[in-house]
């Protein structure tokens, strides 16, 4: 089993609709089939689109508003709901379709900040599907609280435009770049990383081709995972695989090194005290 534990990762775009909630959606769908216990918040304030997008339909009584507002930690918890024919490592909370829009419209950066907190410490990873705008709380408090950033652009010098300004953005509030991981959807060959490079710095640790078949509605309501075995869905499958590789690299990277070190300190110890030290140790 992949050793993963508390870890939270925030999807994000500059721009709206360049597919977070589908790469939110496959990545959990994705991580939960590795037996990694996995909970996903649509932070969105106005219409959930996770349930639909992982065919969770969410009781009357489950939804973000109560986890938000609840006073009982144990409350926090049991919003999240979870299919358990489709995978029961796989739960979800996100606004029921019976709350009204705009019910988020008083949350508190505290009230955000306590529902991710209790959130975390009950998943082996939590996944955040963030509204676009920092200026709405949940995605500004879902930024700085996250582990990683997984960034969504499309395939148009818009997305790269606005990821540049939304750069700047985080340096101001302290996230370093390198928390980000950046993700091409609907890849139409316009853009190349080399493109992407020049602007911003950045390299991009994933692609995902643009493709109808992706697209739910067009598709016989099924999902990817759904329907399973065709070419393109492999290439949406491996994307995800790619995307799921960048976080756990820096978790086995920051094993070795504490490894790494943890043997150090035992080799000069033992030195000092005269002692020999074995690798096999
Ligand atoms: N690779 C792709 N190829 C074709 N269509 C795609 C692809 N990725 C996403 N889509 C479609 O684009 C639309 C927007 O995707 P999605 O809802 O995941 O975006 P979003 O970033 O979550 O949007 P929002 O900002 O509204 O939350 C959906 O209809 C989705 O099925
Ligand atoms: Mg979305």
């Amino acid at each position: 089993m992949i050793d993963m534990d508390k870890r939270v990762f925030a999807i994000w775009s500059p721009k709206a609709g360049v597919g977070k909630t589908l790469i939110a959606a496959h990545l959990a769908r994705y991580t939960a089939s590795k037996k990694l216990l996995t909970g996903v918040i649509d932070l969105n304030r106005q219409s959930p689109s996770i349930p639909a997008a992982l065919d969770i339909k969410l009781p009357r009584e489950k939804s973000l508003k109560e986890a938000l507002y609840t006073e009982r930690d144990s409350e926090v918890i049991t919003n999240f709901h979870n299919n358990p024919k489709s995978n029961e490592n796989l739960f979800c909370l996100a606004l029921n379709l019976n709350n009204k829009i705009d019910d988020l419209f008083e949350v508190t950066d505290l009230q955000i900040s306590r529902l991710l907190q209790i959130s975390k410490n009950k998943f082996n990873l939590l996944l955040l599907d963030l509204p676009t705008s920092y200026f709405e709380l949940t995605s500004y408090e879902g930024l700085k609280f996250a582990d990683k950033i997984i960034a969504v652009i499309d395939n148009d010098y818009n997305s790269l435009v606005a990821l540049k300004g939304y750069l700047n953005f985080f340096t101001e509030i302290n996230i370093p770049h390198k928390d980000i991981i950046l993700v091409m959807n609907k890849d139409m060959g316009l853009l190349s990383g080399e493109e992407v490079y020049k602007v911003c710095n950045m390299p991009i640790a994933a692609v995902i081709p643009y493709s109808k078949h992706f697209v739910k509605d067009m598709n016989e309501g099924k999902s990817v995972f759904d329907n399973g075995g065709s070419i393109r869905d492999q290439r949406l499958i491996r994307s995800i695989a790619d995307i799921f590789k960048q976080l756990t690299i820096e978790e086995n990277h920051k094993d070795k090194g504490q490894d790494k070190s943890t043997f150090k300190m035992r080799f000069y110890l033992r030195k000092l005290m005269g002692r020999g030290v074995s690798l096999n140790e």
